[in-house]
């Protein structure tokens, strides 16, 4: 007895030496490997250029909320340094791709000799491959800033020599690969030896004739269904299914209560729904989410927060879910009550208190469920607490999984496809800011009508389309600059929200049919996005003021 504890005892303390020798290798390496991920790792994030600013800002105040500048709203597509590469399946028109379909026809038909080319022989042919051609080349030739897609077959236009033709496009200035439609009417007239020319185009969806037949909306789409038919039928965000029972026990979720940031401003929703997202990432789980939002106060006609807001009005749902992996939080709690009723076994859950619990810490957890609850008081509810300190080293919040709503974006290029693209912008920040003398001393003189006038002459030629974005309600406000400008403004363009537009009808029918207003939120987004395909873009902070944009002394 007593000779074996004699030789185990060394063993014993052997064995723990070199279990804390290797513990503190990897104890040594993960400092090394975090120390160099800290050095290296700049989170893709839109606010990174004023971080010190937030940081100041989330931590000075006393509720942590967001005070940042709210009248401009980046999303995924604005901040991607390149193109999201498209579908495998869109081709870009371009000069080589026209000359191949040239070449090909060259082959098809003999040439006509130029004496053939009586004037009595002129009739222009919509379906000759050679009117497509012409209309390839003047689109490439006037729209440098959109990137031509696929064309259909030209038809017929109104009068003999017109033909309308349709074709999908893209605009270099968004990052994303979603296609939008132009139809437009083109007059022909005949160049040398018979050739097609185009004398003349139409505006922006002016090709009726060319316009797809409609896909009449089907009558089992209600609030969880929407997408396909009635409007763009591009757009398919449907809430999908878990599928069968063992599919829900297979997976691995990760499950975020409602917290303090419910209500909040549209920047604090995206900061901490992110930060969700991104932890999830971290974790290969899949995200629970809840598609209804709360609108806040600050972005409603009402004055007061708005809960019920579909997701799907403000983001691109289809988007997010070929990127993340995710689950509508009401299918994911079917799932798992019916689970409850019929096993006897219950799902392992980790239900977790606290922010402080960091995603490193649950890494290693088999658990199909994480539920994070969120039910201290504020600030300490916040999702995006979750990210901060070490975790922001290793959790990255996925900006491209979140686009804004394609019905938006379909307004966004109605309004600056108006303008055939062609047009500057300016962003002007009054509301609340101009009025806070305090951290903003000169906003309000610095957006005076008279001050802007003054700002762009020399940076806007007179009579240009000039695109303003801006959150000063009173419309007449601009008046003054009509006198040098084609002034433009949101409100312009009310009808493509109207009760007869195909935005609201799309949207109501995310709304159980009932109509859905155009908010304050969905304004920014739209602002914003015209304004970022202005060719000249004048802004308000460091262009039009010396002001800072989160208030005095943050620059
Ligand atoms: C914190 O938020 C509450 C409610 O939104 C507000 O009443 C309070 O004044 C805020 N406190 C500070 C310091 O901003
Ligand atoms: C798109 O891809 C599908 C299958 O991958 C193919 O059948 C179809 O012809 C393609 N369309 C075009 C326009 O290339
Ligand atoms: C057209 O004909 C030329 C020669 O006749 C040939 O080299 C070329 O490949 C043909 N092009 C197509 C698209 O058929
Ligand atoms: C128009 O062009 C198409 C294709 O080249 C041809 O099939 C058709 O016969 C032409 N129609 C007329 C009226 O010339
Ligand atoms: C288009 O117009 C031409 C004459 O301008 C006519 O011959 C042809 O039938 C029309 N095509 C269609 C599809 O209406
Ligand atoms: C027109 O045809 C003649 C003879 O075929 C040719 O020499 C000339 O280059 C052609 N012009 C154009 C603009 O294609
Ligand atoms: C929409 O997408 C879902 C997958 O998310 C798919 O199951 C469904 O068939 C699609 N609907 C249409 C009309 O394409
Ligand atoms: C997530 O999956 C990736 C690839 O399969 C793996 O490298 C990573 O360690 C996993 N992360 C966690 C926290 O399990
Ligand atoms: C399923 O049962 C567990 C344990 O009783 C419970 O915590 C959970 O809330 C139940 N889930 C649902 C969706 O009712
Ligand atoms: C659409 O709006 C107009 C004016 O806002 C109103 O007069 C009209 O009754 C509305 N139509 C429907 C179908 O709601
Ligand atoms: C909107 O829906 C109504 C009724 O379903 C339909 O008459 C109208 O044409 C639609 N408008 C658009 C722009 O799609
Ligand atoms: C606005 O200010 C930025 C930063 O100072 C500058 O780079 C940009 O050229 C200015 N824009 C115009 C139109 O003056």
């Amino acid at each position: 007895m007593k000779e074996s504890d004699l030789t185990t005892e060394p063993i014993g303390q052997n064995l723990i030496k070199l279990i804390s020798n290797v513990c503190f290798s990897v104890f040594v390496f993960t400092v090394l490997i975090f120390t160099v991920i800290a050095v290296t790792y700049q989170p893709p994030d839109p606010w990174l250029e004023s971080a010190p600013a937030l940081t100041k800002l989330l931590t000075q105040t006393e509720n942590a909320t967001f005070k940042i500048d709210g009248s401009m709203l980046k999303t995924g597509e604005d901040i991607a340094s390149s193109p999201v590469s498209p579908p495998a399946n869109s081709t870009q028109v371009t000069e080589a791709t026209i000359e191949k379909s040239e070449e090909k026809i060259g082959n098809m038909t003999v040439m006509k000799s130029s004496t053939d080319c009586d004037d009595d022989l002129k009739i222009v042919n919509c379906s000759d491959p050679r009117v497509l051609v012409a209309v390839e080349r003047f689109n490439l030739k006037v729209f440098k800033s959109i990137v031509f897609l696929d064309y259909e077959t030209p038809v017929n236009g109104s009068k003999p020599d017109e033909c309308d033709v349709s074709w999908r496009f893209r605009n270099k200035k968004e990052k994303s690969w979603r296609r939008y439609r132009d139809f437009r009417r083109f007059k022909f007239g005949f160049g040398e030896n018979c050739t097609y020319k185009v004398f003349h185009t139409s505006g922006w969806h002016s090709g009726v004739n060319a316009r797809r037949p409609r896909v009449r909306p089907s009558s089992a789409r209600g609030a969880r269904g929407g997408g396909g038919g009635g409007g763009d039928p591009e757009i398919n965000d449907t809430i999908a299914t878990l599928g069968s029972q063992s599919n829900f026990r297979r997976g691995k979720y990760l499950y975020y209560s409602r917290g303090g940031d419910y209500c909040k401003g549209m920047n604090q929703y995206m900061w901490s729904f992110l930060c969700g997202l991104g932890e999830a990432m971290y974790l290969n789980r899949t995200f629970v989410m809840d598609l209804s939002l709360c609108l806040s106060a600050s972005y409603s006609s009402k004055g007061k927060d708005e809960e019920g807001k579909d997701f799907r009005y403000y983001f691109d749902f289809e988007h997010l879910k070929e990127t993340a992996s995710i689950v509508e939080e009401g299918e994911f709690l079917r799932d798992w009550k019916k689970w409850n009723r019929s096993h006897k076994r219950k799902v392992p859950v980790r239900k977790v208190k606290t922010h402080r619990v960091s995603p490193l810490q649950l890494s290693k957890d088999k658990s199909t469920i994480i539920w994070r609850q969120f039910d201290s008081p504020e600030p300490e509810n916040y999702w995006y607490r979750v990210c901060e300190g070490q975790a922001s080293k290793y959790v990255e919040r996925p900006w491209h999984a979140l686009w804004k709503s394609k019905r938006l974006m379909n307004i966004v290029s109605e309004i600056s496809g108006k303008m055939d693209w062609d047009f500057d912008a300016v962003h002007v920040v009054r509301g609340e800011k101009a009025q806070n003398k305090k951290l903003w001393p000169h906003l309000d003189a610095d957006t005076w009508p008279d001050a802007i006038l003054n700002k762009l002459k020399g940076i806007v030629q007179v009579w240009r389309n000039l695109y303003i974005a801006t959150n000063e309600p009173f419309y007449n406000y601009f008046d003054k600059l009509r006198s040098q400008y084609k002034v433009h403004l949101l409100d312009d363009y009310s009808y493509l929200w109207g009760n007869k537009s195909e935005w609201y009808n799309e949207t109501s029918l995310l709304n159980n049919g009932k109509p859905v207003e155009f908010d304050g939120y969905m304004r920014v987004a739209v602002d914003t996005e015209v304004f970022y395909r202005g060719k000249t873009r004048v802004e308000t902070f460091y262009n039009l003021t010396t002001d800072c944009k989160d208030g005095i002394n943050t620059c």
